[in-house]
């Protein structure tokens, strides 16, 4: 009886684990599914990027412009901090590949920064804003046309 008993039962906690395994495997799936979905909805676009680079290309302007270095390297890293983000979660944007024309204007930007000098720091915003646009028409978003901030975008700031 035990002889018969054993198999039977083993084929059972078999059977049994294969289909709670697929199951299992199934909810995992639906779970794995339902998070590739929601992270799709939650991931920003590249214009949400680029609203974000304009808020710190205003301030990058007026932190440079008052000599308020500390602030205007800060303000430079948050540009590039966004710059380095846009491949991997707008990966699907043919546009990303010209991204990298910025990074020469960027790093004059840095080191007038680092110089602490003036008059090379408003050649480099102006060339830096000048590439913004050459990518904006290569990209044929040339409506987006950037230039240098007349007012900050917030006045509850120092920029000194
Ligand atoms: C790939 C080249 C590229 C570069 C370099 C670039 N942009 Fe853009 N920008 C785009 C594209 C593409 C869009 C349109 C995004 C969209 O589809 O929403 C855009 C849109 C914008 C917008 C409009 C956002 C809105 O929703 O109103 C602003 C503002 C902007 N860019 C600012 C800048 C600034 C400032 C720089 C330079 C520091 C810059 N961009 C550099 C490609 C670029």
């Amino acid at each position: 009886m035990l002889k018969f008993l054993i198999p039977v039962a083993v084929m059972c906690v078999v059977g049994c684990s294969n289909g709670g395994g697929t199951a299992r495997m199934d909810r995992l799936e639906k779970a794995n599914d339902s998070l590739t979905m929601q992270v799709a909805a939650l991931r920003p676009g590249l214009g949400e990027y680029m609203l974000s680079i304009q808020i710190h290309h205003n301030k990058l302007w007026f932190a440079g412009a008052n000599g308020g270095w500390e602030l205007a390297a800060f303000e430079l890293d948050e540009i590039k901090e966004q710059l380095e983000k846009i491949p991997q979660v707008c990966g699907n944007r043919p546009e990303v590949k010209q991204l990298s024309m910025v990074d020469a204007p960027l790093a004059k930007v840095d080191s007038a920064i680092a110089h602490r000098d003036t008059a090379k720091f408003r050649q480099a915003f102006l060339l830096l804003t000048h590439t913004c646009n050459a990518c904006h028409e290569a990209v044929h978003f040339g409506f987006n046309k950037i230039k240098v901030p007349a007012d900050p975008m917030f006045s509850n700031q120092e920029w000194k």
